[in-house]
């Protein structure tokens, strides 16, 4: 069957440990726990879109250790199309370190592994996979020449391109904006790709007309617990969020870039998308860890908004 999401993007293992408190600069604390869980940004976007009821396949590259072997069983146990994940020999996969504090906040130190040998070829040899999805999903896990890439690509086939640019450290390069149709990031991607500082609604808007300046469509930028804000050029809309009692705020935001994704490609307008992300995510936060925490269509379909 053909995909209708396309996700080019990172799979790491994640290591996750729950505190009191994030530990601040030189302290050492204690960990209550040490779980083991797959994740990765880009992994977890095809998790959320293949839960959410859409065919899904995934272009990245894992190693050829024991947490490469697992990551993959997890993507096809999902039912995820793995024909376009590379296993890098000697490889080591991506890792990541999560400590989780009482509070559901979490820190997350990524070590790339393998995410980092994804190039701009590997695409290029699955190009047929591209080909046949709707949707084309990026993030910024996996080398920069590969994403922008993936964008262009996406432009020239006219499939609907979604940048998530997690982690964001800087301002994107400019020319990816007109091959891009939905920005989606979160404040602090937000503040970092615009120079605006995000810390309100107002202030989200003014990042958002900022990236639009630059030449972004659409912007959706998710906020937690104040939602979500989607700005075009014609229209500004404030989504609210569903009020839930939040345990682990890890894969919110691929949880909510996923659906948006499964979404559109299923033939949602914009606004139910986001608001079928915005019950994903906020479902999401419900659960602890990545990939675990996400839910599936009848979860979704189920929640009644309180
Ligand atoms: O967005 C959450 C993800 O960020 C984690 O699963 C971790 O692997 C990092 O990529």
């Amino acid at each position: 069957m053909q995909a209708s999401v396309v996700v080019v993007g990172s799979l790491n293992m994640d290591l996750v440990t729950r505190t009191e408190r994030l530990p601040r600069p030189g302290e050492t604390i204690f960990g209550q726990s040490l779980d083991t869980v797959p994740g990765g940004k880009g992994a977890n976007q095809a998790v959320a879109a293949a839960r959410l009821g859409v065919q899904v396949a995934m272009v990245g590259c894992l190693g050829s250790d024991a947490y490469g072997t697992q990551l993959r069983e997890g993507m096809l146990a999902e039912h995820i199309d793995c024909r376009a994940l590379r296993t890098v020999p000697e490889g080591v996969s991506g890792v990541a370190l999560i400590v989780v504090d009482a509070n559901s906040q979490n820190t997350i130190v990524v070590v790339p592994g393998t995410n980092a040998c994804l190039v701009p070829q590997d695409i290029q040899a699955f190009d047929e996979v591209l080909q046949a999805a709707r949707v084309i999903i990026c993030q910024l896990e996996v080398p920069m020449d590969t994403v922008g890439y993936t964008l262009r690509r996406g432009r020239e086939l006219d499939k609907t391109v979604i940048l998530n640019p997690a982690p964001a450290s800087g301002p994107l390069p400019a020319q990816w904006y007109a091959a891009i149709d939905y920005v989606i990031p979160n404040e602090s991607e937000a503040w970092a790709l615009s120079g605006v500082a995000v810390n309100s609604l107002e202030t989200a808007e003014d990042a958002a007309r900022r990236l639009i300046e630059l030449g972004a469509r659409k912007v959706i930028v998710t906020l937690g617990a104040q939602g979500a804000l989607l700005v075009s050029p014609q229209r500004v809309v404030h989504f609210a969020a569903p009020r839930v009692e939040a345990v682990d705020a890890t894969a919110a935001g691929d949880t909510f870039v996923g659906a948006f994704s499964a979404a559109l490609a299923a033939g949602k307008d914009e606004d139910d998308a986001v608001r079928f992300a915005q019950i994903a995510a906020a479902l999401s936060v419900t659960r602890e860890g990545a990939q675990p925490s996400i839910p599936r269509l009848n979860d979704v379909q189920g929640f009644v908004i309180p």
